[in-house]
């Protein structure tokens, strides 16, 4: 029993300090690793509305997580050029398509971001 509380209190200070990296990697895995992930259908036009949602605040969050790497501006930026695009596609306005595929470059971003 005693070793059970031990435990728990372990993994939830590890969840804790870990907060941030955490919320780009699950992002990641999620919403833009797989090959049908939501960021690349949604660059595709072939997002629901419910999807798309989703997405935004999946991106909402990545504004407020910290990257592994790189300045806090540059990744504010890439992460709002995420979500604005987001919001066009939502708003029916077609130029947020090329605007997501570009914003969701996967290098583009993990070069000055991703870290080792
Ligand atoms: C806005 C920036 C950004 C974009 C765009 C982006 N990534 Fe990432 N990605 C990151 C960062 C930052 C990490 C490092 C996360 C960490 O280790 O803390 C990462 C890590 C990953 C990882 C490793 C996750 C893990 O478990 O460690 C995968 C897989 C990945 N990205 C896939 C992709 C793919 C595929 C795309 C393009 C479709 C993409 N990413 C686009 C920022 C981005």
């Amino acid at each position: 029993m005693k070793k059970t509380v031990l435990t728990l209190l372990c993994i939830a200070v590890g969840i804790g300090s870990a907060a941030a990296d955490a919320t780009v990697k699950s992002a990641m895995k999620k919403y833009f690793k797989p090959e049908d992930a939501l960021a690349k259908k949604a660059g595709k036009g072939e997002a629901s509305d419910a999807e798309l949602s989703e997405l935004l605040k999946c991106f909402e969050a990545l504004t407020k997580a910290k990257p592994a790497e790189g300045d806090d501006s540059s990744w504010e930026k890439k992460t709002t050029a995420l979500v604005s695009a987001v919001k066009k596609i939502q708003a029916k306005d077609a130029s947020g398509l090329s605007e997501l595929k570009k914003a969701t470059n996967c290098k583009a971003c993990h070069d000055p971001h991703k870290g080792k």
